[in-house]
C-alpha cells in the first residue's frame, strides 16, 4: 500500500475538519495513514491516494464517506469515566427530586458506556419515576454499536458491582467475556446520530443535565464556543452542564456558572 502524500493528507483532513470541524495536525499523520489504509484495502484498494482522491473528490459512495468520517474519529470511552460527576448527579438528585421526566442527553456519546452509565444510576435512584437518557454522536458507527449495548468486561471496570449484578447480563455462548445491557435499561436510553457542529436534530428536547466530555478538547476555542451555545440551546434554566476535567470553559465567555472543576449550571 503507497504512502499517504502530503496533498492527499491536507485534503483528506480538510474534509474531515469541514464535516466534523475537527483539526487533524500534521502530529496525526501516521494515525491518519494506517486508518485509511485499512479503509482503502477493505474497499479493494491499492494505491491510498488514488482512494483519497475519490473521496474528497466526491466520486466514492456516501457509506464510503461515513465510513472515513467513523474511522478518523476518536471514540475512548469506558463506563463510570470520571465518576465524579456520577457522585455530583446523585448528590442532585438527593437533593433536588425531579418534577417531571428527568431527561438526560450524553452529547458526544461515543459507544454508549457514559449514557448507559448514568442510566445505571437513574434507575437506582429513581426506579419507575419517569426519566429518559439521549445519547448522540458524529459517527454512525459508534452509534450502532451504543444500540446493541454489548460490551468487552474490560470497559466495565468501574461498574459498581451491584449495578453489574443488576442492570446488565453476562454474555453466554458466543458473547463469553462481554456483558450485554438489560433490555429494561436499554429500553430508555435512545442513540441518534447528530453533529455538534450543525444545527441539531428537530426532535432534541430540552434537558436537565447535559454530559459534554471528552470532546471539546479538539476544537479550537471559536468552535468551542459554537459547540457548547448550541448545546446550551437544550439546557433548561439551572441544568447542569459537565465537562471532561481538562475542558475549561472559563475563556469562552458563556451563560454558565462554575460550581467546581468541569461542572457548570446554566445561567
Ligand atoms: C473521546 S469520545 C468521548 C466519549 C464520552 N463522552 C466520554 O467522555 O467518555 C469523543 C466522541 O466525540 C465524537 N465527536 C467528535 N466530533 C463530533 C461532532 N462534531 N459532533 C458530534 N460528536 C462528535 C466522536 O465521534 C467521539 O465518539
Amino acid at each position: 500500500m503507497s504512502a499517504l502524500s502530503p496533498k492527499a493528507f491536507q485534503s483528506v483532513t480538510q474534509l474531515f475538519r469541514r464535516v466534523s470541524g475537527i483539526q487533524l495536525g500534521e502530529a496525526k499523520h501516521a494515525l491518519v495513514t494506517g486508518r485509511l489504509q485499512r479503509l482503502a484495502q477493505e474497499a479493494g484498494e491499492t494505491d491510498l491516494n488514488a482512494y483519497v482522491d475519490r473521496i474528497v473528490g466526491g466520486h466514492a459512495p456516501a457509506e464510503e464517506m461515513t465510513r472515513v468520517i467513523d474511522r478518523l474519529t476518536t471514540n475512548e470511552t469506558y463506563f463510570f469515566r470520571e465518576p465524579q460527576h456520577f457522585n455530583h448527579l446523585a448528590e442532585h438528585l438527593e437533593h433536588h427530586p425531579p418534577q417531571g421526566e428527568f431527561q438526560v442527553w450524553s452529547a458526544a456519546s461515543s459507544s454508549g458506556e457514559e449514557a448507559y452509565s448514568v442510566a445505571m444510576l437513574l434507575a437506582d435512584l429513581l426506579g419507575e419515576a419517569p426519566w429518559r437518557v439521549t445519547g448522540t454522536d458524529l459517527s454512525t458507527a459508534v452509534v450502532e454499536q451504543a444500540r446493541r449495548g454489548l460490551y468487552t468486561m474490560e470497559r466495565a471496570r468501574m461498574v459498581p458491582p451491584d449495578y453489574l449484578k443488576r442492570f446488565c447480563l453476562k454474555g453466554q455462548g458466543e458473547q463469553a467475556g462481554q456483558l450485554l445491557v438489560a433490555r429494561a435499561l436499554r429500553a430508555r436510553v435512545h442513540f441518534t446520530q447528530a453533529n455538534l457542529m450543525q444545527p441539531l436534530p428537530d426532535d432534541l428536547p430540552m434537558f436537565d443535565v447535559i454530559f459534554l466530555r471528552n470532546v471539546l478538547i479538539y476544537f479550537d476555542n471559536d468552535a468551542k464556543a459554537e459547540i457548547v451555545r448550541r448545546v446550551l440551546g437544550h439546557l433548561k434554566p439551572d441544568g447542569l452542564l459537565y465537562t471532561g476535567h481538562a475542558e475549561s470553559l472559563s475563556t469562552l465567555k458563556l451563560p454558565v456558572r462554575a460550581l467546581a472543576t468541569a461542572i457548570h449550571v446554566h445561567a
